[in-house]
């Protein structure tokens, strides 16, 4: 197949950048997206020129290195896939595409399609972890978790970081992104020591990074590649509520001079 591309090239974090076309000919349908920029990467060397830059590790769906925007969706047009599982045959022979990279304050653009994503490396070091000395593995059937949660701290742990959620919301917010990171500690019996406070500290990076508001658009549903429901941003904001009334509480004590 033959398609027409255009790119979003640029040479650095503060260089100016640009659209650039591409012809892409001979592509197979079997090939993946990023095989098919594998093949025009391959041309442009052999003529001497750059060749387009785009983050990609496992190509296997898991590692959420890869991502950028196709005609303006995160990822492409297929729902729950990322780009390196799209392959060409969910494309027209002849068609043309737009290639940008994530668009997002908080994600500046490092070349062409790549992104620093360093923001959600933040979000997580503020808490995104179970800090209580756990000594050596405990026998597994210790603590009994029932298969619904589960299975539901499984849907959030398969969060894989890619950031197509931030790209996609009208707002640059890394709600999903959070909610997830929270839910899947925050479901589990492991995780309950530090539920509120982790909800609180990750939150609070969040705001930190650029990051906007949610205001429930759910764009960052409909393009995650993992299909992590929005109601985890619900699961989310309770634990925030929570911990903040429990802390304005803990601080009333203090003030009348109460047990803390
Ligand atoms: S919530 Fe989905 S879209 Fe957002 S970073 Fe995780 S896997 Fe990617
Ligand atoms: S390269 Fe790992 S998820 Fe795409």
């Amino acid at each position: 197949m033959d398609l027409t591309l255009h790119v979003w090239r640029q040479p650095g974090p503060q260089a100016p950048g640009k659209m650039v076309r591409y012809e892409a000919r001979g592509i197979s349908e079997h090939s993946s997206f990023l095989e098919m920029l594998d093949v025009v990467n391959q041309g442009l060397i052999e003529k001497g020129e750059e060749p387009i830059a785009f983050d990609h590790d496992c190509r296997e769906g898991i590692c959420g290195s890869c991502g950028f925007m196709i005609d303006g969706t995160a990822h492409g047009p297929l729902p729950k896939t990322t780009v390196c599982q799209l392959h060409m045959r969910h494309f027209s022979s002849g068609a043309e595409l737009t290639l940008e990279p994530w668009r997002s304050r908080a994600f500046p653009v490092v070349k062409d399609l790549m992104v620093d994503r360093g923001a959600f490396d933040r979000i997580i070091e503020a808490g995104g972890f179970i800090s209580v000395p756990t000594g050596s593995a405990p026998e597994a059937n210790l603590t009994p978790v029932p298969k619904p949660i589960a299975d539901r701290a499984f849907d959030a742990a398969t969060c894989i970081g890619c950031g197509a959620c931030v790209a996609q919301c009208p707002n640059g917010a890394a709600q999903l992104f959070t909610a997830a990171k929270v839910s899947h500690l925050g479901l589990l019996p492991q995780g309950q020591p530090e539920r509120e406070q982790r909800a609180l500290r990750l939150v609070e990076a969040m705001e930190g990074q650029g990051f906007g508001g949610c205001s429930n658009f759910a764009e960052c549903e409909a393009v995650c590649p993992k299909g992590i429901s929005i109601d985890f941003i619900a699961r989310l904001n309770r634990d925030f509520l929570k911990a903040k009334l429990n802390g304005a509480a803990a601080e009333h004590r203090g003030a009348k001079g109460g047990p803390g």
